[in-house]
């Protein structure tokens, strides 16, 4: 179990998509951390059903329905969460996710192929999923950046994304969007540098869940032949478990340990990244 880290004891966290695998793993472990959580996403019963997790294990925790793509939306939520907390310490934008009309059927080209080719996907298909990934992000920096700067020692975790570095086949708009993330971690980390905001990001390899689990999982419940393409290219040779995405988010939020750390993002990814396939 990961120690105690005494200096996040009563700070506040906001959590998009805090009721997703990965994030939602994030919002218990603050909670265990006694850091009072607050949990968005777009659907009241997964928000509640986390936060009832939370509560009943003793930490604090809100649940807020908002979209981040809908600033209204956000600045309700911010007002919700003033109201509840008093103030805000961090943020962690974990909202994003995939969508069958953003990704090829193909890894490359065929003509005449059949199933979605790179010249059959819409522009709205691609722009929601550009835009859940990266400017759902973005907002969340603006509406919840102000009652940031109030706090002392704040901090931004971004979630990025194996494909913000070298794109995955399949799924161009999730990739351009990650990639964007860590360019926007990079320009928000020297912006926001001398007021005492750190940006950071964690790009994790790969876990199995809701927003992947049609690529990874065939309807049998066996790997499918990209997950074992992902497997081969883990020098490790597994999947990731959410929780092992915990150490670097704790590393990051807390003070005493990267007060000197901002703009940079660590991949979590039993070394994916490092590993060039040779
Ligand atoms: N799983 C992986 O292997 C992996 C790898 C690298 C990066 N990531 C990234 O890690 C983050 C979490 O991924 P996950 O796999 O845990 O995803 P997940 O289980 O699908 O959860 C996604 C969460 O985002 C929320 N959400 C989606 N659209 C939203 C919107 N417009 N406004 C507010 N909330 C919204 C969802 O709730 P509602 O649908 O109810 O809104 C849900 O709580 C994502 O940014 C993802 O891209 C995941």
């Amino acid at each position: 179990m990961i120690p105690i880290h005494e200096n996040l004891a009563n700070k506040v966290a906001v959590i998009t998509g805090g009721s997703g695998v990965l994030c939602s793993k994030m919002a218990q472990e603050l909670a265990r951390q006694q850091v009072k959580v607050a949990i968005i996403g777009r659907t009241e019963s997964k928000v509640e059903a986390v936060k009832e997790e939370i509560v009943a294990a003793g930490g604090t925790a809100v649940a807020i329905t908002a979209d981040v793509l809908n600033k209204d939306s956000l600045l309700a939520a911010k007002e919700q969460i003033l109201e509840h907390f008093g103030r805000i310490d961090f943020l962690i934008n974990g909202a994003g996710g995939n969508h069958p009309d953003a990704i090829t059927e193909k890894e490359y080209y065929e003509a005449n192929s059949t199933g979605l080719s790179f010249f059959d996907l819409q522009e709205n298909g691609f722009s929601d999923v550009f835009s859940l990934n990266f400017t759902g992000t973005f907002l969340a920096c603006q509406v919840f950046g102000e009652a940031l700067l109030q706090a002392e020692n704040p901090a931004i975790i971004n979630i990025s994304s194996m494909s913000a570095y070298t794109p995955l086949t399949k799924i161009p708009a999730y990739s351009a969007a990650k990639a964007a993330i860590n360019n926007f971690t990079s320009w928000m980390a020297v912006h926001f540098a001398e007021t005492g905001l750190r940006v950071n990001a964690i790009a994790p390899g790969f876990f199995i869940t809701q927003q992947n689990k049609d690529l990874l999982v065939d309807a049998e419940g066996e790997y499918t032949a990209r997950s074992k393409k992902i497997i081969e290219a883990t020098p490790m040779k597994k999947f990731g478990e959410p929780d092992q995405l915990l150490g670097a988010l704790l590393f990051l939020l807390d003070f005493s340990y990267s007060s000197f750390i901002t703009g940079t993002t660590i991949a979590v990814d039993g070394g994916f990244n490092a590993y060039s396939g040779v």
